[in-house]
């Protein structure tokens, strides 16, 4: 720069440089809604740092740049809550509510009442006190009366604003809300404690209450820690303009008005039904929601029906927490069993004293791999943490050591199969050991007959897993070819199995004969041959033919299929008996309709090379991929000044900036579903 900045001018920018940041972050980590490329963030940042340096007078607290942590302390100092910080009573089943609204109805004296209903946040809950504006003091809730000051740590908390937006705030200004980690920060976070030798956290609770009860803030500001605001706590000296609102709803609304976060989860709802039905549709949700909830909180929306409902010794009457089943459990750990897959991979699983968690009862949870156990060092006879967050298959958190009983001991996989004894190896860079049996181990058959089977592969109709097993150890079957030999007198000779139903199965297994060249392809079970693979193989080769005679080195060519695939395709296609099995299919009549070689130059998308980015929310990324394919796009992982058409999913990032930046032509995920519909 050729001229030198007057000290007015300076400040001014210094100025103008907190203002554009603090409302570039509250876009970034209040509404989820960035508008400038993080890029362009940080040169601003950058700028202001080197401003800052030249004059360390100008600093100020609501400073973006004084979020990075400050002095170490040796302990927290008390802070005294003016109004106190209140618990919710708990309710658990659909009852409970029922007698929550008659109770309200009753206390209102049978006024209208309406209810705002939130999600209940798993994190830990925190006291903000604005004067003029400005964050002075943020609390922990302690035992409600008296907490710890924590402002330092909370500062490093990007959600929360240093300073309030506009001018209508109140003199003073007291919110409160949930400091929590989000999910995936958490595993993160996790990963780096265990890469550097240190003990995970247990959940991400305990890591966002260690990461705020930390001395040193610049720990904290390591630390992927997020907040919303669900209530108000102390207010004085109102604007004029802007008086505190009556109504919960508008207050969380108002809240956000002046730049604090609040769940985009919230709804003002009318009745006991619709609360019933937020909490199922909120549990059904769970598990895509970025952070961990515990239940939802029903609150009464007026502020003066809250008034009027009053309290009840340390708990609002007027709100009421629904919590959902806990998803982690105490339980014993009697016995670790070893399944094998259809792979041969092996794996141990967890027999376990039966314990209600997540909803269900559980009886076997998985334990994952040797690594796994030795890092949780869990041992047959501990008291252990299961959990099951909602769908996903049940797992040993960890062992409870103070309840360890003695004389208890590692626990080693076995070298062999349990199943058909061939030795179990473990090949580098694997995480499992694996059956070396092949379809001589009657486990790994079992399996492969059930994915065959399945209702993406051949979809054979009433042939469940408990049949499959039923068969193989009868000697009915002992590969997927046998099942086209099958005859109703043998079927209706297994356990439970009358004429009738035996019929329906011979003709199920009879129609599935009429199939497609991918689904065969994918039932046929080829190590990581997926369906998106399946599909892509069918589409480049055409024929069963090709593909048996594809080298490892053409193979490649197909989309999708590296050297390790194309390793696994060739070896399958080389074993005797695998020949041999797939003879007897094609024997038995199993066929498919020709795949037509259309004009590839006349497909609509020949010749384009096509970018997908961000989340998918109507398929899988791999099958928009083979479909795109399909209509004879390049499919490329990365945009340039030679991609055609970017697809941008939600959340698309910085691909979508790119693209934008390049001109390149972008579609929605609607645009890209109406050309498969229409083709
Ligand atoms: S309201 C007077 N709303 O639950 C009501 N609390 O059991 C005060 N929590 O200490 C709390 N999400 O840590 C409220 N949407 C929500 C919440 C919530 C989580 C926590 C909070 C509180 C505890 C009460």
């Amino acid at each position: 720069m050729s001229k030198k900045n007057t000290p007015t001018e300076i400040a001014q920018e210094i100025q103008s440089l907190k203002e554009q940041l603090n409302y570039h972050a509250h876009r970034y980590y209040v509404l989820d809604d960035p508008e400038i490329p993080d890029a362009e963030y940080d040169k601003l940042f950058r700028r202001l740092e080197h401003l800052e340096q030249q004059h360390p007078e100008l600093i100020t607290l609501d400073s973006p740049t004084q979020r990075v942590g400050g002095k170490v302390l040796d302990h927290f100092k008390q802070v005294t809550h003016e109004i106190p910080m209140l618990s919710l009573s708990n309710a658990f089943s659909e009852e409970e509510i029922h007698d929550f609204a008659k109770r309200i109805d009753e206390l209102l004296d049978h006024e209208t009442f309406n209810i705002v209903a939130e999600p209940k946040l798993d994190g830990l809950a925190i006291s903000l006190r604005y004067e003029n504006g400005l964050l002075v003091q943020a609390a922990t809730r302690g035992d409600g009366y008296t907490g710890e000051d924590v402002t330092q740590n909370v500062r490093t908390i990007q959600a929360v604003p240093l300073k309030l937006s506009g001018n209508d705030y109140p003199e003073i200004l007291e919110a409160r809300g949930e400091v929590f980690m989000p999910k995936a920060g958490f595993e993160k976070l996790n990963r780096a404690q265990i890469e550097k030798g240190e003990k995970p956290f247990a959940n991400p609770r305990n890591a966002a209450a260690g990461s705020l009860r930390q001395l040193d803030s610049k720990v904290t500001a390591t630390r992927p820690l997020d907040m919303f605001c669900y209530a108000l706590g102390m207010v004085k000296g109102e604007h004029p303009e802007q008086p505190i609102k009556q109504t919960h709803n508008e207050i969380l609304k108002q809240l956000q008005h002046w730049g604090l976060a609040v769940s985009p989860e919230v709804k003002r709802l009318d009745n006991c039904q619709q609360c019933l039905d937020y909490y199922q549709d909120i549990l059904k949700r769970r598990p895509e929601l970025p952070y961990e909830i515990d239940g939802v909180v029903f609150k009464v929306d007026s502020i003066a029906q809250q008034q009027k409902a009053g309290f009840i010794s340390r708990a609002p009457r007027w709100a009421i927490a629904y919590k959902f089943p806990a998803e982690e459990a105490m339980t014993k750990l009697l016995a670790i069993d070893v399944q094998v897959g259809r792979t041969g991979a092996l794996t141990p699983v967890a027999r376990l004293e039966p314990v209600f968690v997540g909803g269900v009862t559980v009886t076997n949870a998985t334990l994952h791999n040797q690594d796994e156990i030795d890092r949780k060092d869990v041992r047959v006879g501990d008291t252990v943490i299961v959990r099951r967050a909602g769908d996903v298959i049940p797992e040993v958190v960890g062992p409870v050591l103070s309840r360890r009983p003695e004389n208890t001991q590692p626990y080693k996989m076995p070298d062999h199969c349990p199943v058909c004894g061939s030795v179990a190896e473990r090949v580098d860079g694997e995480a499992k050991s694996r059956c070396t049996g092949g379809l001589y181990c009657p486990a790994q058959r079992k399996e492969a007959i059930k994915h065959f089977a399945s209702r993406k592969a051949m979809d054979i109709d009433g042939l469940g897993d408990k049949l499959v097993e039923q068969m193989v150890d009868a000697g009915l079957i002992n590969d997927v070819s046998d099942l086209y030999q099958l005859t109703v007198k043998q079927v209706s000779a297994l356990d439970r199995m009358g004429d009738k139903s035996a019929l329906n199965l011979i003709e199920a297994i009879n129609k599935s004969k009429s199939t497609t060249l991918p689904r065969f392809i994918y039932a046929l079970g080829i190590r990581e041959v997926g369906e998106a693979t399946a599909l892509a193989l069918a589409n480049h080769y055409k024929s069963l033919e090709a593909i048996e005679s594809a080298s490892q080195e053409d193979l490649q060519e197909v989309p999708d299929v590296g050297p390790v695939v194309a390793h696994h395709i060739v070896t399958f296609f080389e074993q005797a008996h695998n020949q041999e099995v797939l003879k007897k299919l094609l024997d038995a009549g199993i066929h498919w309709p020709e795949i037509v070689s259309k004009d590839e130059t006349e497909l609509p998308l020949a010749g384009k090379t096509v970018v997908l980015t961000g989340s998918l929310s109507t398929m899988a990324r791999n099958d928009a991929k083979a479909r795109l394919i399909e209509l004879g796009a390049k499919v490329s992982g990365s945009v340039s000044k030679n991609t055609d058409i970017v697809i941008a999913g939600e959340k698309a990032g910085s691909k979508l900036i790119k693209a934008q930046e390049l001109g390149i032509e972008i579609w929605d995920e609607e645009q890209m579903l109406a050309l498969f519909n229409q083709e």
